[in-house]
């Protein structure tokens, strides 16, 4: 393992600042680190005292806002997607499942701890080139200095395998123990999900395994090497200016793999990888670089820039599997337990672009999880009484609702068309006709529901009511100009793949109902022929943030109360805003910056899914101080201190979002044939480069202050 801190590169390393324990949560978040199926969040191997790991308590279902979560020390995290439990409040859950990192360290017979004062040196990064995680420190004895070196990874190369490498020097005749565990006393956001645990030994192994109660089941298999004895523990004295070199490597499988896992033949293989661990890491960190030379975006002159584009993408490449479409990315990018693992619109919105115009492979996968889904939103359309197929807000992995709160799932039902956009986005950006072929039945269902939930007045127009847009903060309204135009487009985008793909899963006379609907659907407007948020949004109350939100450090939704946020015209995240970032053609300049200026006074940020959206619309604009001033506060969300409950992945994707098709101005494949850029540059980038896949040609983007060069041609 090189890492970084034998070749410190700043763009690459995410680097703690020293020991701070009100931080630790946050790092364990940020430099989380995985492989498609295995994803660890970044604790100590040997825990911390403070911070038992078993801790139950009731988590009840809350707006995030609004919610204090409950706040441990240390929260360690194993996830495997697509391994849930079941919780009486929650729902479907992604279950933490027991702890595979766990060594405990002892010198001198006393516990190593972070937080004792014999601790010092302290340093830890994550090269994120090739996701190695690398900690340092030393430890006082009463007899002289030890120094501990400790680095994993999650294997890109071999499934579900994770590789520790400790290294131990001491300035005296230590005495040093090490003593690992598969550690099964965990909880997942204070709820044991285990209907039972083993604890075992085999062959020179050792492990545990737990079934969910959701009928998952999990291997965990450990080799530690040297070992003396007992297969889990080493012991000895080290002789003075020696480094020792401990090695564990561990093997996770479950039952969601297409062969039960079998302890035996686990054991079997690590014992023959254990031979020559070293030998692990480089077909580890070519898969990583094969990944970023795909997925990379390089900017020039904007050093600070650089480093947060490649923190998002790293989360990016680490949590999407190109291989399982039974799942997707859920909302903390399998980082933490908010949002309990359930996949929201972020999939359609913020996370397939980077995918489709990158690595149209996992984009599919991700577009096949709804095609994987279309029987859970069926049950979700019967559910609520209407034909068809209606996606959840919240989905689990079958595609039925697990939202815990009646406001978005009941009303927050755009996710339906941002479903369809986001298959016809998928076709656009590959031309792929057999995949529009098998995403047929989804566009007609769905098609089908919203001819059920529309209402048509007899005027022949056509209303959504009773919705919650993307902002949140108004829970009810009617004709929410995002919903109504996703629909509308949704529907467009439906009828022109009957026609493309010559199906006839919807009859002429559905067709004919789909036109009439489309044709009625409507936005409104207000005196000043502004679009209105919903049908009545002029009539909601001004919000006092003077007097109602002085603390802008704190979420204004968390300052107020919901009765009062909910009839004021203060709004979490871009709403009507969407449409214009989604569909540039849509508004004209001078009606984009009227827009602009109108909602963006009422908007709070709340949302990790706002500045991006909102940066995206001021680079386009050509306001590039203000476009970098909103994209820096998108940079902010996880690196300065936001990961504690996990990833903000949505965000992540938005990030490439307000490079690409913000200040680089790419236009997408359903607004356009050809690949163009309309660049915005703030002044200090000398460069931008990427890679972009368009329509299964791959292509290479420069663009810089004197124009744009695609595969080393100058653009007109
Ligand atoms: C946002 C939603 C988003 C969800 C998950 C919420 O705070 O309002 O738009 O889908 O987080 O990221």
């Amino acid at each position: 393992m090189i890492s970084c801190y034998k070749n410190p590169n700043k763009l690459w390393c995410l680097e703690e600042e020293g020991y701070r324990p009100e931080k630790t949560k946050h790092y364990e978040g940020l430099l989380t680190q995985g492989s498609q199926g295995l994803h660890l969040r970044a604790s100590y191997e040997e825990g911390l005292a403070a911070a038992p790991q078993d801790e139950s308590y009731m988590r009840l279902p809350a707006n995030v806002t609004v919610e204090k979560p409950r706040h441990p020390r240390s929260k360690a995290g194993c996830y495997i997607p697509g391994v849930t439990g079941i919780h009486p409040l929650l729902n479907e859950v992604v279950v933490n499942l027991p702890n595979p990192l766990t060594i405990r360290l002892w010198a001198e017979g006393e516990p190593v701890d972070m937080d004792s004062p014999q601790m010092g040196d302290y340093a830890r990064h994550l090269d994120m080139r090739d996701g190695v995680l690398y900690r340092s420190f030393s430890w006082k004895t009463d007899k002289g200095l030890v120094s501990w070196g400790i680095s994993r990874y999650v294997s890109r190369a071999v499934p579900g395998l994770i590789v520790q490498r400790l290294e131990v020097s001491a300035d005296y005749e230590a005495n040093i123990r090490l003593e690992a565990a598969v550690d099964t006393k965990v909880t997942t956001n204070g709820y044991n999900h285990f209907t039972d645990r083993e604890e075992f030994r085999v062959a020179g192994c050792f492990g545990a395994a737990v079934d969910t109660d959701n009928g998952d089941h999990v291997e965990m298999v450990s080799v530690l090497s040297p070992n003396a004895g007992e297969p889990e523990t080493w012991e000895g004295v080290l002789t003075p200016g020696k480094t020792m070199e401990v090695w564990r490597l561990t093997l996770a499988a479950s039952s969601r793999d297409e062969k039960a896992p079998c302890r035996e033949e686990m054991c079997q293989k690590l014992n023959s990888l254990i031979v020559n661990p070293s030998a692990l890491y480089a077909p580890h960190a070519a898969a990583w670089d094969a990944l970023w030379e795909k997925g990379r975006v390089e900017i020039q002159g904007d050093e600070e820039a650089q480093r947060a584009v490649n923190m998002a993408l790293y989360h990016l490449l680490r949590s999407a599997n190109p291989r399982d479409s039974r799942v997707a990315v859920c909302a903390k990018g399998y980082a933490g337990e908010a949002y309990f693992g359930h996949f929201f619109w972020d999939t359609e919105m913020y996370l397939l672009p980077y995918f489709l115009y990158t690595n149209p492979e996992t984009a599919r996968a991700l577009v096949g999880f709804r095609l994987n889904t279309l029987e859970g939103a069926r049950k979700n359309a019967a559910h609520y009484g209407y034909p068809g197929a209606r996606y959840p807000w919240e989905s689990s992995l079958t595609g039925e609702e697990q939202c815990p709160n009646w406001q978005y799932c009941d009303h927050e039902v755009h996710v339906t068309a941002d479903v369809a956009f986001g298959i016809w986005h998928t076709y656009t950006a590959t031309r792929d006709l057999e995949f529009l072929k098998k995403a047929m039945p989804v566009l007609a269902e769905t098609a089908r529901y919203w001819l059920a939930r529309c209402h048509f007045d007899a005027d022949g127009s056509v209303h959504i009511n009773g919705v919650m847009g993307p902002d949140e903060y108004i829970c009810f309204c009617d004709d929410n100009a995002y919903t109504n135009t996703l629909v509308k487009k949704a529907l467009g985008y439906t009828l022109e793949s009957c026609r493309l793909t010559g199906s006839e899963l919807l009859s002429q006379q559905e067709q004919e109902k789909i036109r009439a609907c489309m044709e009625g659907l409507t936005v409104f407007r207000d005196s000043r022929g502004i679009l209105q948020q919903c049908r009545d949004f002029d009539r909601y109350e001004e919000p006092d943030f003077e007097t109602l939100w002085p603390d802008r450090s704190r979420p204004f939704g968390g300052t107020v109360s919901q009765e009062r946020n909910y009839r004021t015209k203060a709004l979490k995240q871009a709403d009507v805003l969407m449409l214009p970032y989604l569909f540039p053609d849509s508004m004209g300049q001078e009606e984009l910056e009227k827009t602009y200026a109108y909602y963006y006074p009422y908007t709070t940020h709340d949302s990790s899914l706002s500045y991006i959206i909102h940066a995206i619309l001021k680079a386009r604009m050509g306001h590039g101080d203000e476009a970098l001033t909103l994209f820096r506060k998108s940079l902010g969300i996880d690196l300065d201190g936001g990961a504690a409950e996990g990833i903000h992945i949505a965000n992540c994707g938005g990030i490439w979002q307000g490079v690409v098709l913000g200040f680089c101005g790419m236009g997408c494949s359903y607004q356009q044939e050809k690949l163009t850029f309309a660049p915005h540059l703030p002044a200090h980038w000398r460069k931008v480069s990427f890679p972009v896949v368009w329509q299964g040609q791959e292509h290479f983007v420069e663009i810089t202050h004197e124009g744009v060069v695609i595969d080393g041609e100058k653009q007109k």
